[in-house]
């Protein structure tokens, strides 16, 4: 498929890699005539190029001239009660202007509140009142930054006695209500669903399909009674067989591997992100079952 305009007027962009400062020499810097890393756009973490000038900012710029860009960031505290924080809203759409991505994420989650950074992404109940809340502020972050955002789901283990609905309701009503788009990180949903008790199938048909702008990868640390996100390994097989029913359900998404800790070389990456390919590939070859 071509990156033409896809879901929601983005583009499809293929098979993705988180930027990482470990991969800058082997992306930027090949030698002569040595094709490119079989990489067909990268993401990056916003917040590690809004303070930076210099030599962070000068890698950024050459990536964004030969690879598609979307930023994803990890501040927003979109769930929070705090108020949202103009200055960082005012340094995101700075980056945003500059990078021109292919669109915006943050996390549905809440970071903090009366001033501390917890430093974690932190679940939301999941309440008429909340949704009216978080709908609220996607509002000005959209209107602020000039731009639709997207919203990922992140692993979560605990839920609230006072949850309304489910996470996919929570998040499909919010997409109606804000128009903004949704990130699926499909290790995210199987680690939810393993620690909440919920089939994750029912996460992607509850979600509205042609939101979906991009697919998140990532490994997991299994320990019996709950699973953790760790983002330090490879894809796991149960993962990767959830990957391809999002697929087959949802069709072509922008898919990327996202990988926060013990980084291997780009090569083994890219190993991984053939994987992905052809999962999607046979995935896409198979219609989707009723259910
Ligand atoms: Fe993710």
């Amino acid at each position: 498929m071509t990156e033409t305009a896809h879901r929601h007027g983005r583009p499809y962009l293929g098979f993705g890699l988180g930027l990482r400062p470990q991969h800058y020499a082997e992306i930027l810097d090949r030698p002569e005539g040595e094709p490119g890393p079989r990489v067909d756009w990268f993401e990056i973490i916003s917040e590690n190029y809004m303070a930076a000038g210099g030599r962070p900012l000068r890698n950024l710029r050459r990536v964004a001239e030969r690879y598609p860009v979307v930023m994803h960031g990890v501040s927003l505290s979109i769930g929070s009660v705090d108020p949202l924080d103009e200055a960082y809203l005012a340094a995101l759409k700075a980056l945003a202007d500059m990078v021109e991505p292919a669109w915006v994420s943050d996390h549905l989650c809440w970071t903090g509140v009366d001033g501390v950074n917890l430093h974690d992404l932190l679940p939301l109940p999941l309440t008429e009142e909340a949704l009216a809340h978080v709908a609220r502020r996607v509002e000005i972050v959209q209107e602020r930054l000039g731009r639709r955002i997207a919203l990922e789901n992140a692993s979560t283990y605990v839920t609230f006695a006072s949850d309304e609905m489910a996470e996919w309701e929570f998040l499909a009503e919010l997409t109606r209500r804000t128009g903004c788009d949704l990130v699926l990180d499909v290790n995210n949903i199987f680690v939810s669903g393993f620690n909440h008790g919920f089939d994750p199938i029912d996460f992607m048909t509850g979600v509205p399909a042609d939101r979906v702008v991009q697919i998140h990868l990532a490994g997991h640390e299994h320990n019996e009674t709950h699973i953790i996100d760790t983002h330090d390994a490879p894809v796991v097989d149960v993962v990767w067989d959830l990957y391809g029913e999002t697929i087959r359900k949802l069709g072509p998404v922008s898919t990327m591997i996202e990988r926060d800790a013990d980084i291997p070389p780009l090569a083994e990456l890219e190993t991984e992100l053939d994987a992905a390919r052809r999962i999607a590939a046979a995935a896409l070859a198979e219609p989707a079952p009723a259910r």
